[in-house]
């Protein structure tokens, strides 16, 4: 069976995706950084999160790679790639993990805070196209690249600026990205969820205040938050042999998000 890569898979919806491509029948590479950074508010996925993972997807009778990487580090994201290829051919990249490096009033958020959300959200994206699009273009036709965007790479959000700045950045490469490999056999596409119930988006309740996730419902017309499985959903579609025609794409999963 063929290889998916997925980074950002110790929790969440990164973890969703892994899952639900294991009872898809792909093998799979799970990358995560796997430590926590002392400038967020907030735990990261760890070492034992991820192994969970592997055992969950290993269940549906499949390979699974693990592998520490932080996608901030190029030749961590090359290693990923490496180990993925000894598994088999590599037809599918799916690029989950993300940060909410910190709040603040627009004209007050200060660079260190821009930097946390644009090193992961925007420059960890370009470090996994540069690590993983040769491999993919070896493999093409009918490889797949998947991003996992936001709500918030397509509207504002209060307080949370450069979030949503890193999140449009990440989706003005992807859709270059698409451009770039249209005629090569590589679809290229983001998901944008709109308030999914996991770790991150209690980090955003912190942010406003807020005593629990569940006052985001509204935040959604349907009324409700999503499930990271929702989000998984549409990510697997995407690397679907189903899914051929569809490249430069965004697929909303946000219940439609009013912000
Ligand atoms: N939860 C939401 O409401 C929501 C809404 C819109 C978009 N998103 C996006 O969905 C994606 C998944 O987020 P989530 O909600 O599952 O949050 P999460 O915090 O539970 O999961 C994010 C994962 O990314 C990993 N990660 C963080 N920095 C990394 C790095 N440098 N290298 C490798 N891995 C790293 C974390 O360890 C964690 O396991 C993110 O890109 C996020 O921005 C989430």
């Amino acid at each position: 069976m063929a290889v998916a890569i997925v980074v950002g898979a110790a929790r969440g919806i990164g973890a969703a995706v892994a899952v639900r491509l294991a009872e898809q029948g792909w093998d799979l590479a799970l990358g995560d950084v796997c430590e926590d950074d002392a400038e967020l508010a907030y735990p990261l996925g760890s070492s034992t999160e991820l192994e969970g993972v592997a055992v969950k997807c290993r269940n549906s009778g499949i390979t699974v790679g693990v592998a520490k990487c932080d996608v901030r580090v190029l030749s961590e994201m090359e290693a990923l790639t490496a180990q993925a290829r000894t598994l088999g051919e590599v037809h599918a990249v799916v690029y989950v993990a993300g940060v909410l490096g910190g709040s603040g009033l627009a004209w007050e958020v200060d660079d260190a805070t821009f930097e946390r959300d644009l090193d992961v959200n925007f420059r960890g994206l370009v470090n996994a196209a540069r690590a993983t699009v040769p491999t993919l273009l070896s493999n093409a036709p009918n490889s797949r690249f998947v991003a996992v965007l936001s709500a918030s790479s397509h509207s504002g959000l209060p307080l949370l600026s450069s979030y949503a700045a890193s999140k449009h950045a990440a989706a003005g490469y992807l859709h270059s990205l698409a451009i770039d490999l249209a005629a090569h056999g590589v679809t290229v596409n983001g998901v944008s969820p709109g308030s999914t119930d996991t770790r991150l988006l209690q980090a955003t309740a912190a942010v406003y205040d807020l005593k629990n996730v569940s006052e985001f419902a509204e935040q959604q017309r349907i009324g409700r938050l999503l499930d990271p499985a929702e989000i998984a959903s549409a990510v697997s579609w995407l690397v679907s042999p189903e899914a051929s025609g569809v490249t430069g794409s965004v697929v909303r999963v946000d219940g439609i998000f009013t912000g």
